[in-house]
């Protein structure tokens, strides 16, 4: 028995990185879980191919986001795959699917944040609006957030705020959803090692730099969010709505006691 058995569970970005270590975590626990992706038709279905080889139920779910129309095609394809497996509803809804933007304020052109704010902002609040009417008492949101939001960088000026914005919904919406035993909540990972971050893992000298001021002392793996995403969806996480967790590892919490 899972502690997530019975459950339906959406999870936006489930094609690869940090949204495929959730869907493969909510599904290890009994969730039929919809991995939703953008073009990456191969990673989704490599993420249900795992789950299923473990045991699990899942079905993948495309919609571009950014595209006109994406949050009803997300909505269609998630409603056909709960019908092809015999389920309705929504029990967790996890908003992960997310764009990098690195440029410095010098360069941020209106039409590039735009761009982001759209797929990082923009889809997840009406994708929540969708969400709602399928979304069962005692439900759970997770918004997938970042600790650029406390750890300044100006050259990931438009992402920082889109990721803001983002972390801004939670308290809102727990407030509204909190009668009904539904909780709010964000996630924001320091670096994870995932397609997000580019050549960043195969520079030691930014590595050395990540872990010096890292209180656990290595870079993120999809697995350190997954599970703290797998404790705030299962009923452990009943209680706590409406946070901002930071799951960095303790990156940049203030100056190290030389050893
Ligand atoms: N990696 C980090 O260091 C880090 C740190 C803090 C926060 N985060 C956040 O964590 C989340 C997951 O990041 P990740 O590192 O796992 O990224 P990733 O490996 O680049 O994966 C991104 C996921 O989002 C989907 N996606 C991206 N743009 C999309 C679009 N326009 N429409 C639909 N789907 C789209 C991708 O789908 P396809 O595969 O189909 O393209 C993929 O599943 C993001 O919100 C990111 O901002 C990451």
């Amino acid at each position: 028995m899972g502690e997530l058995d019975g459950r339906t569970a959406l999870v936006t970005g489930g094609s690869r990185g940090i949204g495929r270590a959730v869907a493969l975590r909510l599904a290890a626990e009994g969730a039929l879980v919809a991995v939703h992706y953008g073009g990456n038709e191969a990673g989704a279905a490599e993420t249900v191919a795992r789950i299923v080889e473990a045991g699990g139920r899942a079905f993948a779910v495309r919609a571009l986001f950014g595209e006109s129309g994406a949050v009803s095609r997300l909505f269609e394809g998630f409603g056909a795959g709960l019908k092809d497996h015999g389920a309705d509803g929504l029990d967790i809804l996890v908003n992960n699917a997310g764009t990098h933007s690195v440029c410095p304020i010098e360069q941020l052109t209106e039409e590039e944040f735009a761009r982001v704010l759209a797929i990082n902002v923009s889809t997840p609040v009406f994708v929540v609006q969708r969400a709602l009417p399928l979304l069962r008492d005692g439900g759970r949101i997770i918004n997938m957030g970042s600790a650029a939001t406390r750890i300044a960088n100006p050259v990931q000026i438009g992402y920082t705020v889109s990721k803001a914005a983002l972390a801004a919904l939670g308290p809102s919406l727990a407030n509204e959803l909190g009668r009904r035993g539904i909780t709010v909540n964000t996630v924001e990972p320091g670096v994870v090692l995932t397609d997000m971050i580019g050549d960043y893992a195969t520079v030691p000298e930014a590595v050395a730099a990540l872990e010096s001021i890292t209180a656990l002392g290595r870079m993120g793996l999809p697995e350190d969010v997954a599970d703290v995403v797998g404790f705030l969806a299962g009923p452990q996480g009943r209680w706590v709505t409406g946070q901002t967790i930071d799951v960095s590892g303790g990156t940049y919490l203030g100056p190290l006691m030389p050893e």
